[in-house]
């Protein structure tokens, strides 16, 4: 099947931009502070496990609902398809990997687990990039022409379903930071109707705090 003109699918760079910094920005934050308080760990580490989270949903919902699509009707790309999913196998082992030094952090705060925290980190980092160029420059084309709207669209929706309540401003916020303002009312559009009317008290003001305890908190 093939779709008569390409559809929108501009959100999936921007959603990438959130993975892009999030694990360089933490681990600079663990080592920015070599004797943090135990709040201060509790915060970080809570943060790191839920920056780890998005990106492990977000995989999900694209193993479920946008690889098979594509490997199904692309035959003759099957190969690029295989080997740009593939790629999510070696994220999942690097995520894996800085969750369990996140949770040795936790438990057991020291400049050492804090360093190797940091490290696997920015191994997440660097095994994540090139994916996320290989999926913006190759994947989201094809798809585009592929895939229809709603079918694209219900990805984004199964990614949001999976973001508890009360998460739901720090997962916007975070989201939303890096953008420019074309790009932020792009996404704030997508928000249900009475979350965008109330989006400066259920959205801003929470970022607001939680960004100043993220980066300035001891
Ligand atoms: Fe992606
Ligand atoms: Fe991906």
């Amino acid at each position: 099947m093939s779709a008569a003109t390409p559809i929108d699918v501009r959100d999936m760079k921007i959603v990438h931009e959130t993975f892009r910094r999030a694990y360089d920005q933490t681990a600079g934050l663990v080592r920015a502070n070599p004797t943090p308080s135990a709040q201060r760990v509790t915060f970080l580490a809570d943060h790191c496990d839920f920056a780890l989270g998005m990106l492990h949903t977000h995989h999900e919902s694209e193993d479920e609902l946008l690889y098979p699509l594509l490997a199904e009707r692309v035959p003759d790309q099957l190969a690029m398809v295989e080997r740009i999913e593939a790629q999510h196998q070696e994220v999942t082992g690097a995520i894996d990997a800085a969750a369990a030094a996140c949770r040795e952090w936790r438990t057991t705060p020291s400049h050492e687990t804090g360093e190797a925290l940091a490290a696997a980190l920015e191994e997440l980092n660097r095994v994540l990039q090139p994916h996320l160029d290989d999926e913006e420059g190759q994947i989201v084309p094809l798809a585009a022409v592929t895939v229809t709207q709603e079918e694209w669209r219900s990805m984004g929706e199964h990614s949001r379903s999976m973001i508890p309540k009360d998460r739901m401003a720090v997962a916007f916020g975070m989201l939303l930071e890096p953008l420019d303002d074309d790009d932020r009312r792009y996404m704030k559009a997508e928000l249900p109707r009475p979350v965008r009317l109330l989006f400066p008290i259920l959205i801003q003001r929470p970022w607001n705090g939680y960004k100043e305890q993220l980066l300035h908190g001891t």
